[in-house]
């Protein structure tokens, strides 16, 4: 039944991605929602049970989320410290003020967070899995140059999306997601990865970063999963995506080819690998490289969001730079959510900005994280075309460009190495 559900998936992306607009109206709505439901009720129940070894959460299924306005920071402070009176095991963290505690529990966890600024505290009840582990490397340092990789998507085989490499030394490597899987770039991942492990090793992912459940985000890992899994060690999958039923109807051919073949399909390539998911405010570390979850769609639990909108945010910090990356969130709403929740907090040297980056309301934060560098994983077919300089947040990077303000590294048919 995968097979089955997955080819049907498949055959409706391409629907998706046809330029014919009567065409995608045309679908048939009402297998599309038999099908939707029965491919994300075999994603699940496979998710749920890899959480129940390997201890994650999964998008909805066993887990509550409580979300109460109106409380004071004394009101959170006093229901903390009871928390940490009564567990040993409980832990409190802050990010720009925001307050974050971590409670294991003999079957689950809860997680609770703190936003002044809204005067809202919100808590993660998870019936099964762990908390992120605090190192995902297999060491806590490796030797050797740190770099990131910004992988090009092919231009000419109509792949987009991003995909980032860090090499963190001795053969070890934190991804971000991993394009589409159109041209054959999962070779460049490899690639990228090979060159720079030592003869005789397999490339070890200590982690593998998926932001959203997006066809040119998920199908290139997926892709890469079918080709190098015995090539490749992954050891750990990190990913909050949102249950399938938080998304309208028609999103459906997307959602279940996501969830039912790409993601499910990469995690049965690598069963070994742990599947973890983030938490707003949880900070994780990679080798050297610590990891922030600055926001996940649990923020935004109970609404009915664009897919893009339910991204990961996170920041990496490695040799002293930080590098934050929004992935594809675009909305008003989240957007202004993430500057109030962090303002200048947000300040890194690197930003990644979304290949769609026309259309988005990103600018909302961007004057907070003010970087240096510009990650742009653009292809030349849009950096050509003339309406591309035309939208708020273009403007201003163009604008910034030419006033050589940032220093940016647009893809453009190119794979670009920074060192760090
Ligand atoms: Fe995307």
């Amino acid at each position: 039944m995968h097979f089955a559900l997955c080819e049907l998936a498949m055959e409706q992306n391409n629907v998706l991605f046809s330029s014919d607009k009567e065409i995608r109206d045309g679908m048939d709505v009402e297998l599309a929602a038999r099908a939707f439901k029965e491919a994300a009720a075999v994603f699940m129940s496979r998710y749920v049970n890899k959480t129940e070894k390997n201890l994650t959460a999964d998008c909805g299924d066993g887990v509550v989320l409580q979300v109460k306005d109106g409380v004071s920071p004394e009101e959170f402070e006093a229901y903390a410290a009871e928390e940490l009176a009564n567990n040993p095991s409980a832990k409190i963290s802050e990010i720009a003020g925001n307050r974050f505690l971590s409670i294991p529990l003999p079957e689950g966890y809860r997680y609770a967070s703190y936003f002044p600024s809204r005067q809202q505290a919100r808590m993660v009840c998870a019936e099964s899995g762990e908390l992120m582990p605090a190192q995902l490397g297999e060491k806590d340092h490796y030797e050797g140059q740190k770099t990131v990789t910004q992988i090009a998507p092919n231009d000419e085989a109509k792949n987009f999306g991003m995909c980032y490499v860090f090499s963190l030394g001795e053969g070890h490597f934190l991804i971000y997601d991993g394009l589409g899987d159109r041209g054959g770039d999962e070779e460049k991942i490899y690639n990228v990865m090979r060159s720079v492990t030592p003869e005789g090793q397999k490339p070890v992912v200590d982690a593998w970063i998926l932001t959203h459940p997006h066809f040119d985000h998920t199908a290139g890992v997926y892709q890469f999963a079918t080709r190098y899994a015995n090539d490749v060690t992954v050891r750990n999958f990190v990913m909050n995506m949102a249950a399938g039923h938080r998304f309208h109807m028609k999103l459906w051919y997307e959602i279940s080819a996501n969830y039912a073949c790409w993601i499910d399909g990469t995690l049965r390539a690598f069963p070994e690998a742990k599947v973890w998911k983030a938490h707003t405010g949880q900070t994780f570390s990679v080798g050297d490289a610590r990891v922030e979850v600055l926001y996940t769609q649990e923020e935004f639990h109970g609404v009915e969001m664009p897919v893009n909108d339910t991204s990961l945010v996170t920041r990496v910090f490695l040799s002293g730079k930080s590098l934050i990356f929004p992935a594809d969130i675009s909305g008003a709403e989240e957007c202004q959510w993430i500057h109030d929740i962090y303002g200048s907090y947000l300040k890194s040297d690197y930003y990644q900005l979304a290949h769609h980056a026309w259309d988005t309301d990103v600018l909302r934060f961007y004057y907070d994280i003010d970087p240096e560098h510009m990650l742009w994983p653009l292809r030349a077919r849009d950096w050509d075309r003339e309406t591309m300089w035309t939208f708020p947040a273009t403007k201003v990077y163009v604008e910034e460009m030419n006033a050589g303000k940032r220093i940016f590294h647009i893809a453009r048919g190119e794979n670009i190495t920074l060192p760090l």
